[in-house]
């Protein structure tokens, strides 16, 4: 093991798990781990999806109780029972997978169970005040009385970290805060990390997006299958350090599928224009015209409010257009619903996972298979070697990690329950596949994965359109990679395009 140990000058750990076990049934998501945290300093967690992270982090906030071992919390041994004993002790969650109630305002989520009381009862007014207050630290222009179910995701993810920060926590837990968030939201919130840090706040943060985690951590500790493998300070590791020590070997992104030829258009966007359902003055998606061959495969790229999401979710048929046409290989489909372009074959890997993209009460077998359940109904009987069969094969292209099929999707860890969604809709055999952030939570490995299953689909002739925010991943597998502003193209680019040129046509600052 590369154990580098921490230096004694940054004092004594606010908190500490010593040899935490956790079991669920027989799966051993915990090892015995043993991990600290400064005050005043950021530790990281990094590790593939299924090491244990999530788990380790439901251990130290009271939401999950361990099997063994035990927490020590200011040199005195401790158990929380719940998330509320935790809170008391100063330690507050920012959870990986949204815990918003979408019926509720903004205002009502962030002191829902810690309502700001006076004499003649709770103090709305405050609230709203300090809720408003908290959206300016976090530079959000959101009102607090807008209901969480009109937020985008990034939007419901700054709400998330609102009420986290509301609870004025010593120890602060950012289990992937920033999943669903801008390049420069990502920035305002580590603004905020290090103000709290300045402060002597301790913060634990957990992220897919390695080289951002990098730009923020003091300490850096990787969990690999439920034990710590590595930790090290800042200034001792790198990139390949964290890859090395999380799956052994490195990856790369890929590149473009070459040596096939691009087929007729398969996609034809003419002139679509979609209403913005928040602001009606203005349109989400204006006017808008793409053509994609069969098998290219084009990156979309834009700030947050860019139209990415609402472009693909009226492709797919998940929103209306007021105007224009989508015409799949020929066929005009503008007035299909979901289910019938899904059987056209375009299908869309959603934003919202959690809530678009998984039944919660299902098995991940039946989770896998929901899409394509047409094509395995023989005689009005399922069939059930059918299902198995290719619940079997995208289990393994996307390598998910579970107990098997029959596991409730649940009790999966959360970026393997946003590869199964990706190989739920590749199930389908799409002509056309969008994809809205495929990579959203998901490790390097699987990462890699992903991609390389794109570049096959479309080296097999299938048209891949696929949104991100993250510019190298757009120079990894596109042919074409567009730039999409306030509802327009605002510039297209090929391959050879630099991260700078891309990132500049967005409008985004570009770091020197
Ligand atoms: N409620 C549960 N029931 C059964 N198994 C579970 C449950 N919660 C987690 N697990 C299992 O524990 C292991 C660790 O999961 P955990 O959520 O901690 O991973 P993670 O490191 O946070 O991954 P990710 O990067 O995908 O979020 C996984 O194998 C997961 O399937
Ligand atoms: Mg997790």
């Amino acid at each position: 093991m590369s154990n580098v140990e921490i230096s004694p000058d940054h004092g004594k750990p606010v908190l500490s798990a010593r040899n935490v076990v956790k079991h669920y049934g027989g799966v051993r998501a915990l090892k015995g781990v043993d991990f600290d945290i400064y005050p005043g300093t950021v530790t990281t967690l990094f590790g593939e999806n299924g090491a244990g992270k999530s788990t380790l982090m439901k251990i130290l906030s009271g939401v999950e109780q361990p099997t063994d071992g035990e927490l020590i919390l200011d040199d005195e041994s401790v158990r929380f029972a719940s998330t509320v004993e935790a809170q008391e002790r100063g330690i507050s969650i920012i959870h990986q997978e949204l815990s918003l109630a979408p019926n509720l305002s903004v205002r009502d989520n962030i002191f829902m169970g810690r309502e700001l009381r006076r004499a003649a009862g709770v103090d709305y007014a405050e609230e709203a005040r300090q809720a408003a207050a908290l959206m300016t630290a976090l530079e959000e222009d959101i009102d607090p009385l807008t209901r969480v179910a009109d937020l985008r995701v990034g939007q419901q993810q700054i709400v998330e970290i609102a009420r986290a920060l509301s609870v004025d926590a010593r120890i602060l837990i950012m289990d992937e805060p920033t999943s669903a968030l801008s390049a420069n939201e990502v920035q305002v919130l580590f603004k905020v990390i290090r103000d709290l840090t300045a402060r002597g706040v301790a913060i634990v943060y957990i992220s897919h997006h390695l080289e951002e985690a990098l730009e923020i951590t003091h300490h850096a500790v990787v969990l690999r299958d439920g034990s710590m493998t590595a930790k090290a300070e800042r200034a001792d590791i790198d990139l390949a350090w964290i890859v090395r020590n999380m799956v052994g070997e490195n990856f790369d992104l890929g590149s473009p599928p070459t040596g096939h030829q691009f087929g007729d258009t398969a996609l034809s966007v003419q002139s679509l224009t979609v209403p913005d359902a928040s602001n009606l003055a203005r349109a989400a998606v204006d006017r808008l015209s793409l053509d994609v061959r069969a098998g290219e495969v084009v990156c979309i790229y834009g700030l947050m409010g860019a139209g990415r999401t609402e472009l693909l979710e009226a492709l797919a048929g998940a929103s209306h257009s007021s105007g224009g046409q989508v015409l799949l290989e020929g066929r005009d489909i503008t007035y299909l619903d979901i289910a019938q372009r899904i059987a056209a074959g375009l299908v869309l890997v959603p934003e919202d996972r959690q809530r678009d993209g998984l039944v919660q009460t299902m098995s991940v077998g039946r989770n896998l298979s929901l899409a394509s359940i047409g094509s395995f109904v023989r005689n009005m009987l399922l069939s059930r070697s059918g299902e198995r069969g290719i619940v079997d094969d995208s289990i393994r292209d996307v390598r998910v990690k579970t107990d098997g099929p029959a596991a409730m999707i649940g009790s999966l860890s959360g970026g393997n329950q946003q590869k199964v969604v990706i190989g739920k809709m590749m199930t389908t055999h799409p002509r056309v596949l969008l994809l809205d952030e495929p990579s959203r939570g998901i490790d390097i490995g699987a990462k890699a994965e992903v991609f390389r299953l794109l570049a096959q689909r479309a080296a097999q002739g299938v048209a891949v359109v696929f949104s991100t925010s993250e510019v190298n991943e757009c120079l990894s597998i596109a042919h074409r990679v567009i730039v999409m502003g306030r509802g327009h193209i605002v510039a297209e680019f090929g391959p050879d395009a630099s991260k700078e040129q891309i990132m500049a046509a967005s409008g985004e600052s570009v770091a020197a």
